[in-house]
């Protein structure tokens, strides 16, 4: 062991466990890829002012959990806490939104950085997959990102996971509420910074976990009750598509996000078996974060679904992904010259397609058979000085255990039609 470890509340990935990971990533993608999300990818750091301005100056993510520095040259940045302000920015530098065909539909995967208390499903370092589709007032289009989270997280079995709707408002009705909601929380036995919270922030005071607190929440205005006509109307038609795609959602009067850009749609999918980390996503529309960030109106939805949270919800349900062995072929050579032919032999299979991997490090058999096997290989090669003299080699079924002789020079021709 050296002197260093991860930093806390990090941790890394290493296999044969991080094949999962790889897994959950490409079962979050591949819905995406397949409904007209292209793949972005934008710097795991940004002008802390993106996210200042875009985020919002009051919530917890920008005063309390950012990693800001300030660079050699002067600049003062920060890591990413999260990627749709970063994603937008990106669009509206590369003009992607005047190219004509709105939405901008565009889909990522990456690290985010929020320094916050480590806790099992809570890091510092962690992962999601996002996508955002920028530049379209549309439910359906709504519907179509919850569709398709629901539509990941069943092609890799979870079923334990409930999804939390709620409307938000906009610059209409929302500012009507928060006074109401205000003159209500003004009225309660709270802290200090609760207090001063309620006056920068009151939809956050909703989300207050303390159960003092929740207890006094009872009977607050809900936004629902103060949803102008026009938010009225989006959201029933959002709820009226998703329920025509057999999703099943539960109407969260009370959920608010931890990010300020939020407008209209929002939800969060959550999980039973996590305790207090139960998100394993998130998202909705930010109509408004475009011009928050020097941009022209752009409205906007989108979410990002945690993968290390995701990962936990696999094992909390006890679900075993059907991950395919890395290695189909495994060579193990015994001496010089069976060293020489058989690396060659791996090479070839290799560029053919065939997974493939060797014996390094001049193993005797039992040790190099014993890494064959734990390579999960389906099939060994192997190469002995008898073998060489008669122009064979072995190929042994690690399955069956069957052992056949086959010339040398048939060995990727044999291994391609066993393999299909
Ligand atoms: P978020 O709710 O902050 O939303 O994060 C989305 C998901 O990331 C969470 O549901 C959770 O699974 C995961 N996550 C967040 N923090 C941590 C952490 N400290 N450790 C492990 N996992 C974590 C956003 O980030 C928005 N950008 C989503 C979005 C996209 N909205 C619109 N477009």
């Amino acid at each position: 062991m050296s002197t260093f470890k991860a930093p806390k509340g990090t941790y890394d990935l290493l296999p044969p466990d991080s094949a999962k990971f790889l897994a959950v990533r490409e079962a979050i993608a591949a819905p995406l890829r397949n409904s007209g999300y292209g793949y972005i990818e934008t710097p795991g750091f940004e002008n802390v002012e993106l996210f200042s301005r875009g985020v919002g100056e009051s919530t917890d993510i920008v005063t309390k959990e950012m990693y800001v520095f300030e660079t050699k040259g002067g600049d003062r940045l920060a890591l990413r806490p999260e990627t749709t302000a970063p994603v937008l920015r990106a669009v509206l530098e590369a003009n992607l939104h005047k190219a004509g065909n709105l939405p901008v539909k565009v889909w990522y995967s990456g690290s985010q950085y929020r320094y916050e208390r480590p806790q099992k499903g809570r890091y510092r370092h962690f992962s999601q997959v996002g996508a955002e589709a920028i530049g379209a007032e549309d439910p359906a289009l709504d519907a179509e990102l919850i569709i398709l989270a629901d539509q990941s997280y069943r092609a890799l079995g979870l079923r334990n996971f409930r999804i939390l709707l709620n409307s938000l408002g906009d610059q209409e009705c929302r500012p009507v509420y928060r006074t109401a909601l205000q003159d209500f929380l003004r009225g309660l036995d709270l802290d200090e910074e609760t207090l001063r919270r309620a006056e920068i922030n009151p939809l956050r005071v909703l989300d207050d976990k303390r159960p003092e607190v929740q207890k006094q929440l009872t009977g607050a205005p809900l936004l629902r009750d103060y949803l102008c006509d026009a938010c009225k109307a989006y959201h029933e038609e959002v709820r009226d598509l998703i329920t025509a795609a057999g999703v099943v959602f539960e109407d969260d009067a009370k959920l608010v996000r931890g990010l300020d850009y939020y407008t209209r749609t929002t939800f969060e999918f959550v999980h039973d078996g996590l305790g207090s980390q139960s998100a394993v996503g998130g998202g909705g529309r930010y109509d408004g974060l475009s011009e928050m960030i020097g941009g022209p109106s752009l409205p906007s939805v989108g979410w990002a679904l945690g993968v290390d949270r995701t990962v936990l919800a696999l094992e909390a349900e006890g679900i075993e992904l059907d991950i395919p062995s890395a290695t189909s072929v495994f060579a193990v050579p015994l001496g010089e010259e069976a060293r020489r032919i058989l690396f060659a032999k791996v090479t070839e299979l290799r560029k053919n397609g065939v997974a493939a991997d060797f014996s390094y490090g001049g193993k005797g058999l039992k040790a190099a058979m014993k890494a064959a096997n734990r390579s999960g290989a389906r099939y060994a090669l192997v190469l002995g000085e008898r073998d060489l003299a008669d122009g064979v080699v072995q190929l042994k079924d690690m399955e069956s255990g069957e052992q056949t002789a086959i010339g040398v020079n048939e060995i990727v021709a044999e291994l391609e039609s066993r393999l299909g």
